[in-house]
């Protein structure tokens, strides 16, 4: 049997052989026979894939997006149990931390649901580990490069391990002969295999096309990496900040908010059944979650939705907003929340239909969401819960299958 993907396969088998670019493979009835371009034979082990096939499988669940939304606080509890040791410091092979400590800037490259996990962690690595780190979008990145530091290291986020756009990416850099790393939920991906370094996620299979849990592994795989980094670099930032506790109350919180999931879907409908357009706006990693969960409406509601940083509203988009328009605040950040009040204020007076999700320490009467208090780097773990269960219920109410909306793949293979 062929297939792109392990998880296809998984039913019938745990032994799999891999195949590179530029091989021919002929399967016959009792054989295969793997030639490189010059016609020589190959001869190739198979691999054990780990995955449970009953990971694989929805049980009682009606859509796999629903049982992923629903494994999140576990994942979180497993990465601690995983790479979290007694004294509270997240453990990495050392090679790898020497060479992220060696770098003088970290360029993350990812594409969608990925890209944006990687802008979370921007923060993350520039706070903890005292490393300048950008996040960028692979299909653009590949085809103009920005002017690189003397010493980049390349980190490729990515759920699947094989899309395209991050691929050829992963090829020049290492022509080029700098440094990379695979942060992956595929240890046996081609972005894996082909990076210097690989870390898997852990969030267990993904099947539904919209991601959500391999993107809060990958907040919470950033948040762990910085802070082994900063502690590989003694730097004492990184020592005060006790991942594993946060990610526990992660844990907590979003189950408290997976709990409310009747008062999302009446939100849901409320904010979404009618329009064909809708705004997510709040600032700092506000805005970064913001992105997210327009992405996530966008992809399997179809309802046009934008991430906005909520300052830019009045530089030009305000003007799209009439009466009854839907627009979703996030306001987690103390340092902004006041200004990202006074913006929801603002398309209020305009007759938008305002939701606003805050967190506890900066909750006010009359906002409709609370997500329990988290160091502010990390709420995105929090505030995308609701931001996924208002797009699956979205998607529901109006009929769309949840797991397989038009026009898109789970890995996206082409550039
Ligand atoms: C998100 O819901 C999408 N499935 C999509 O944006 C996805 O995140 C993107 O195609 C990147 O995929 P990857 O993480 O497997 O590289």
């Amino acid at each position: 049997m062929v297939a792109s993907d392990a998880l296809a396969m998984l039913q019938e088998t745990d032994q799999f052989i891999e195949l590179n670019d530029g091989e021919l493979v002929t399967l016959t009835a009792d054989q295969i026979t793997i030639e490189n371009a010059a016609g020589e034979q190959l001869d190739r082990a198979p691999i054990t894939v780990t995955i449970d096939a009953a990971d694989a499988e929805k049980g009682t669940f009606p859509f796999y997006m629903l049982k992923e939304i629903s494994e999140q606080p576990a994942v979180m509890r497993r990465l601690v149990s995983r790479y979290v040791d007694d004294a509270g410091t997240p453990q990495f092979d050392s090679a790898m931390l020497s060479a992220l400590a060696a770098a003088d800037r970290l360029y993350i490259v990812a594409a969608g649901t990925s890209y944006h996990a990687g802008l979370v962690g921007q923060n993350l690595f520039e706070h903890l580990a005292g490393v300048p780190t950008e996040a960028y979008l692979a299909s653009e990145f590949g085809y103009h490069q920005p002017l690189l530091s003397a010493k980049p290291m390349f980190i490729f986020l990515t759920q699947s391990g094989e899309t395209a756009d991050i691929r050829q990416v992963l090829v020049n850099v290492k022509q080029a002969g700098y440094p990379s790393l695979t942060l992956t939920n595929v240890i046996t991906s081609t972005l894996a295999r082909e990076a210097d370094y690989a870390v898997e996620l852990g969030a267990g299979p993904e099947i539904a096309v919209a991601s959500t849990k391999a993107y809060t592994a990958q907040v919470a795989v950033e948040a762990l990496l910085a802070k082994a980094l900063g502690q590989h670099k003694a730097l004492p930032l990184a020592a005060a900040f006790d991942v594993a506790h946060q990610l526990s109350l992660a844990a907590t919180g979003q189950q408290a908010l997976i709990d409310q999931q009747d008062k999302l879907h009446e939100l849901a409908t409320e904010m979404f059944a009618q329009t064909r357009n809708a705004f997510f706006i709040g600032r700092g990693t506000d805005y970064y979650v913001s992105l997210e969960a327009a992405l996530k409406l966008k992809e399997i509601s179809y309802v046009q939705a934008e991430g906005f940083a909520a300052g830019e509203l009045k530089h030009g988009t305000i003007a799209l907003i009439e009466q009854d328009t839907p627009v979703v605040a996030f306001i987690t950040d103390p340092i902004t929340a006041a200004r990202t009040r006074s913006n929801a204020e603002e398309v209020e007076a305009r007759g938008a239909k305002v939701l606003r999700i805050a967190s506890a320490a900066l909750a006010e009467p009359g906002d409709q969401l609370i997500v329990d208090d988290l160091d502010p780097m990390l709420t995105p773990l929090l505030t995308i819960i609701p931001g996924q269960l208002l797009a699956y219920f979205t998607s529901l109410d109006r009929g769309y299958d949840v797991d397989r909306p038009r026009n898109l793949a789970k890995s996206v293979t082409v550039e």
